[in-house]
């Protein structure tokens, strides 16, 4: 393999861009387990006191991540997130105002590798959020077994993180006064094994928890495409049947995470690493869906909003794919 070094003279702003990016990096694929790590140490060490105070805290603080979690405006507005922002670059689009007195439910597509559009957009204000969308808070629903990790499930609820648990959902929704917006990456973690440059397909037709819950609670449902999601890394070949693919599932079936074998390029060279290529990222929110709120929503509804939802989605995408680098005849598949 030949190795492309990066040039010595990059300027400070674009090494700054890759700093706060590799921070990003490191922060979900290795933060975790670094707070456990110093948990246990500091459990053991003659500080003890210090972690039973701070499991004290774990236990009344529990059910946070779960009832809105606890975001701080001042970490959203770092500007490391706008270094972030700036590296691929990533850019939020609205193609209408919301409403701040009601409720939303945003499926973000595709899921990608790491998320990246999501996290910037809706756990920062480095792309404007609160100015497009005045009035409104976006939570990105994350799995629950990040929320039990202590130190890390403070850093990440200050994002605006929450638990993608079904109460966690209903919670927001349901809030009578309304300026919440929930986020959900509809794909999963499954997708994330798809995750790479020119992916189109998205798993969607098996997902209809959120489009239950958006009925049940009245919440307007808004599909959200973000351009350039599958373009960041590359990852090895694991097409469906392969034995790579077969002990991901597995791997996914019993702990929950995906582990995508991705690889794009990395700090001082641009052949091989995990920090994302700089490609550009533009998030497209588009028009909400109207529902009517039913307590006990039957199959039927449920069928017929998520068929809407999955015909809006395709228009989004289509109104938008050109301006964005797609040819005419690339299409989203759903499965
Ligand atoms: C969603 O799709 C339906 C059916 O194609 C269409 O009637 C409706 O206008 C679309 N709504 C939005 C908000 O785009």
């Amino acid at each position: 393999m030949r190795i492309e070094f990066a040039p010595l003279n990059v300027p400070l702003r674009r090494r700054l861009q890759t700093a706060a990016v590799m921070q990003w990096v490191f922060s979900f694929l290795a933060l975790a387990q670094c707070c456990l790590a110093a948990f246990i140490l500091l459990a053991l060490s003659d500080w003890w006191i210090v972690a039973l105070l701070y499991a004290g805290w774990l236990w009344l603080d529990w059910d946070t991540s779960t009832n809105g979690g606890r975001r701080s405006q001042w970490m959203r507005r770092w500007s490391m997130w706008e270094h972030f922002r700036d590296y691929f670059p990533l850019t939020l689009l609205k193609t209408v105002d919301l409403d701040p007195k009601k409720n939303y439910i945003f499926g973000f597509h595709p899921h990608g590798v790491l998320v990246a559009g999501a996290f910037g957009n809706f756990c920062t204000e480095a792309t404007g959020f609160s100015h497009l969308f005045p009035g409104l808070k976006p939570h990105l629903l994350m799995l629950p077994f990040w929320f039990r990790v202590p130190f890390f499930r403070d850093y990440i609820m200050c994002g605006g993180l929450v638990s993608s648990s079904k109460s966690s959902l209903s919670y927001l929704v349901s809030r009578p006064e309304g300026g919440n917006v929930a986020v959900i990456a509809v794909g999963g973690a499954p997708e994330a094994l798809d995750a790479r440059p020119g992916a189109l397909t998205l798993q969607v037709q098996n997902r209809k928890g959120f489009i239950k819950l958006a009925l049940k609670h009245g919440a307007q449902l808004v599909p959200v495409f973000s351009f350039g999601e599958n373009e960041l890394f590359d990852q090895i070949e694991n097409p469906t049947g392969s034995p790579l693919r077969r002990l991901q599932n597995r791997l996914q079936s019993i702990m929950g995470i995906a582990m995508p074998l991705f690889h794009a390029r990395g700090v001082f060279q641009y052949s091989f690493g995990l920090i994302p290529y700089r490609k550009p990222i533009h998030t497209i929110v588009g028009k909400p869906i109207p529902v009517v709120q039913t307590p006990s929503p039957s199959s039927e509804d449920i069928e017929s909003l998520h068929k809407v939802y999955l015909q809006n989605l395709t228009e989004l995408f289509e109104q938008h794919k050109r301006t964005y680098g797609l040819a005419d005849d690339q299409h989203l598949t759903f499965i």
